[in-house]
């Protein structure tokens, strides 16, 4: 045990931190213990320390000011599913979507790897809030890490600092120790990314509200406020007390008539959540405007309105770098003009950022993000992309020309319709909505998607990943459905739910949907429906626009794409309703029984031949 003795400062009076930490300092060690008031003179210092020892470079302050990169270790560039574990004390209640283990045996793997992990490192203490400070819809936790870099990402993610700590008073709060389990022997030289390359362990205790994370330095890994805490903790937890925490945007969409309207939307990682939630209307669509609540996390509670509200639980966006452009999401380019990390992304010789997608033509000369030199000639003869492509930005949400004047209001915003997309090359079309609340429910339960650079493993496999939290729910998915079965049933005002796939691709393995700010097009139509004036025709899976339904002033797409990105394929459908069926298999202990019904008359629409009548307008 190290010996020394802590000294408190004057804002830290919650008796119950004071013992954790004593006893964290005990376990892991550190070298010295620093509390984070949150003060911007400490973000600077703390950014400043990091120049120093490598790990931050400070980017070009005329052209990106207050701003820097992080390269991290090219093993730890991504969150690690298989690492993850939920701890229930009993194996059911997390569920075939988690990996588990006994949370005493947890314990007992963990307590030899955190005995001295943070020997010769600084010990910071982070106080945070998830969701304004004071709101009712928030929840604070304290993150103990031995990482600066996640000291200063947690400043721009969360409310952090010691006003969290006066809005806590003696109050409990959620536990999230992270280590990047690496401890430094006297003497030993540190390296710019400290982690630990063969063990990591990102494990969930949802009872004693805890949190471990072992081994990673990276985003989901290390900022325990967001996957951990905001989704998986806070899932369970919104499990027993009647309310949602969703991997989704909010935004809000304001007509030309000037009414606004709410929608949340859940897409899997990296399949265009932050995208959307800063959509640019086409100027034609006259005058459709677009506001941002929030690019990842929801938390949705009941109102005594009867509707659903959502608050965006985080302070910032941890967005990815590759694909964002002027043209593709301008809101996202001018939020990170200025005081913003990159992690992972390439360096142009005049000390700015780069990456794939934000110009047509690379640079001629790069540091690529791995720290080697980069041209487009080496790119072509071995491939190598300049940033990773899970690179990420960290940026403060009130930059975000976009952000909704109502992003920070306590009560939340009320959400009239819910979206649930995957990245699916074929089979889903563009837009429909099932039938009422249930078969939404079972829509956004079996989506598929191709998995993607978000999370360490092959990119590129369809999996079922229901209401895009298949990494994220802290508990078993049959009792997740059951729970959102339920809150739809307890509001007299339910939104409505519609599936989107802006990713099919066509026989020349292109988009065959131009996406992006083009989706207001489909937001429309969403709006419409919610509003009672579009149109559409019922199919077998649900109501879809047809042609004439959408509004296409200011964009040539041709009937006959429109059709390719809206048809359902009677092959493709029966393929898909089996590979739902193995959801439904891993599932069954616990499926709703009303989820088997729809799943046997979905099958019955699409066995034997098609219907030759068109289905009924609507
Ligand atoms: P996480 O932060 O991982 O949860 O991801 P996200 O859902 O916020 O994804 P994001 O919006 O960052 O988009 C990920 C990638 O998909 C980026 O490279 C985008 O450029 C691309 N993308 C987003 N929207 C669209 C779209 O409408 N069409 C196409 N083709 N690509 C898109
Ligand atoms: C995701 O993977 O869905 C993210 C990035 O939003 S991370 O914070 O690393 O989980
Ligand atoms: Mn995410």
């Amino acid at each position: 045990m190290q010996n020394f003795d802590i000294s408190f400062p004057e804002f830290v009076k919650n008796e119950g931190l004071k013992r954790w930490v004593k006893e964290t300092v005990a376990l892991t060690e550190p070298a010295r213990v620093y509390f984070c008031d949150g003060s911007e003179e400490e973000y600077h210092r703390l950014c400043e320390e990091m120049v120093e020892a490598g790990t931050l470079h400070r980017l070009n302050a005329e052209k990106r000011p207050g701003s820097f990169l992080a390269r991290s270790d090219a093993s730890d560039v991504a969150r690690v599913e298989d690492r993850t574990y939920v701890c229930t004390p009993e194996k059911g209640d997390a569920g075939p979507n988690n990996n588990w283990m006994d949370p005493a045996e947890m314990k007992k793997t963990l307590n030899p790897l955190l005995k001295g992990c943070m020997r010769g490192r600084t010990m910071y203490v982070i106080p945070f809030s998830m969701g304004p400070i004071g709101s009712p819809i928030s929840q604070i936790g304290v993150e103990i890490s031995d990482s600066a870099y996640v000291v200063v990402n947690m400043r721009i993610m969360t409310r952090m600092g010691r006003r969290v700590l006066d809005a806590l008073g003696d109050r409990d709060f959620v536990r999230c120790l992270h280590t990047v389990g690496a401890p430094l022997e006297p003497g030993q030289k540190d390296v710019a990314w400290p982690c630990n390359k063969e063990t990591k362990y990102i494990t969930h205790f949802p009872e004693e509200k805890t949190i471990i994370s072992y081994g990673s330095g990276y985003g989901g890994n290390a900022l325990l406020g967001k996957k951990c805490f905001a989704l998986r903790i806070a899932s369970w937890m919104g499990k027993q007390e009647g309310w949602l925490a969703e991997h989704m945007l909010i935004l809000g969409a304001e007509s030309p008539e000037g009414k606004k309207t709410y929608v949340a939307a859940a897409f899997p990682s990296a399949c265009g959540k932050t995208n959307f939630a800063m959509l640019i209307p086409p100027k034609a669509l006259n005058g459709w405007k677009i506001t941002t609540i929030g690019d990842d996390i929801a938390w949705i509670k009941p109102g005594k309105d009867g509707r659903l509200h959502a608050i965006n639980p985080e302070a910032g966006y941890f967005g990815v770098a590759p694909g964002t452009s002027l043209r593709t999401n301008e809101n996202a380019i001018r939020t990170i003009s200025k005081n913003t990390i990159f992690t992972n992304v390439a360096l142009t010789e005049d000390g700015d950022v780069w990456w794939e997608g934000l110009s047509d033509t690379p640079p001629e000369r790069l540091i690529d993000w791995q720290g080697h030199e980069w041209t487009p000639a080496i790119a072509k003869d071995t491939g190598r992309k300049a940033a990773h492509p899970n690179a990420r930005f960290t940026a403060p949400a009130s930059q975000c020309p976009s952000v909704d004047a109502q992003w920070e209001n306590p009560e939340g915003v009320p959400i009239s319709a819910f979206i649930f997309g995957g990245r699916r090359g074929t089979t889903v079309p563009l837009v429909v909505e099932p039938k009422g609340w249930e078969h939404g429910v079972y829509w956004a339960a079996t989506i598929g998607s191709e998995t993607t650079a978000a999370a360490v493993g092959a990119v590129g496999q369809v999996r079922r990943d229901p209401f895009a939290m298949l990494p994220f729910c802290g508990y078993h998915m049959g009792d997740y459905f059951d729970h959102w079965l339920k809150i739809g049933k307890g509001v007299t005002h339910p939104p409505k739910i519609f599936g989107v796939n802006w990713f099919r691709k066509g026989a020349d393995g292109k988009f065959m949907w131009p996406g992006y700010g083009e989706n207001m097009r489909v937001l429309e139509w969403i709006i419409g429906r919610v509003n009672g004036t579009a149109k559409g025709v019922d199919t077998e899976i649900g109501l879809v626009p047809e042609f004439g339904d959408l509004n296409w002033s200011g964009l040539n797409l041709g009937e006959e794409r429109f059709r390719a990105v809206s048809k359902i394929d009677r092959e493709e459908w029966s393929q898909e309703l089996r590979l739902q069926s193995e959801l439904i298999e891993r599932l069954r202990d616990r499926l709703p029984k009303r989820f088997v019904e729809i799943h046997h008359t979905l099958q019955s629409r699409f066995e034997g031949p098609a219907q030759t009548s068109p289905g009924a307008r609507a």
